[in-house]
């Protein structure tokens, strides 16, 4: 299992490297038509192993409610410095357990190849 919140230089790196800002920015895109598509209203969005906030901060600055879950607190400090987000810190497997409530999306972006078991996490969400 990576451990992101050992390596967060290097991550930091490859997110603000050319393919890295694209790939936020391709990402920004599509959230936001999906977020359209949902209606004018604020939704409650949930990033499931949002990390630092990269997709979730652009959400939350146009004005959705946003929460991230992730194992890594660090992670979280950060992604809390970058936006107004609420953040859950926990396996992303006790999801189910957690009684956060619904959302009207749930995203769940670069995470899933990460994990030994890619099946269970799909049925988690
Ligand atoms: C490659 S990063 C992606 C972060 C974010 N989704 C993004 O695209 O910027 C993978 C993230 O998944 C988190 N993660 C991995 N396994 C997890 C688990 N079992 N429960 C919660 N978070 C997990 C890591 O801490 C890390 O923040």
């Amino acid at each position: 299992m990576t451990d992101f919140s050992s390596h967060l230089d290097d991550w930091r790196a490859w997110q603000e490297s050319p393919w890295g800002r694209i790939r936020y920015r391709v990402v920004a895109e599509t959230l936001g038509r999906t977020c359209a598509s949902l209606g004018e209203a604020q939704l409650r969005v949930l990033d499931v192993g949002g990390g630092d906030g990269g997709d979730a901060a652009p959400l939350a600055d146009a004005g959705h409610d946003v929460t991230v879950l992730d194992q890594s607190e660090a992670l979280l400090d950060l992604a809390r410095s970058r936006a107004t987000v609420r953040t859950v810190r926990a396996d992303l497997e006790e999801l189910p357990g957690l009684g956060l409530g619904r959302f009207d999306l749930v995203l769940c972006h670069n995470v899933v190849q990460y994990r030994p078991d890619t099946g269970s996490v799909v049925e988690v969400l």
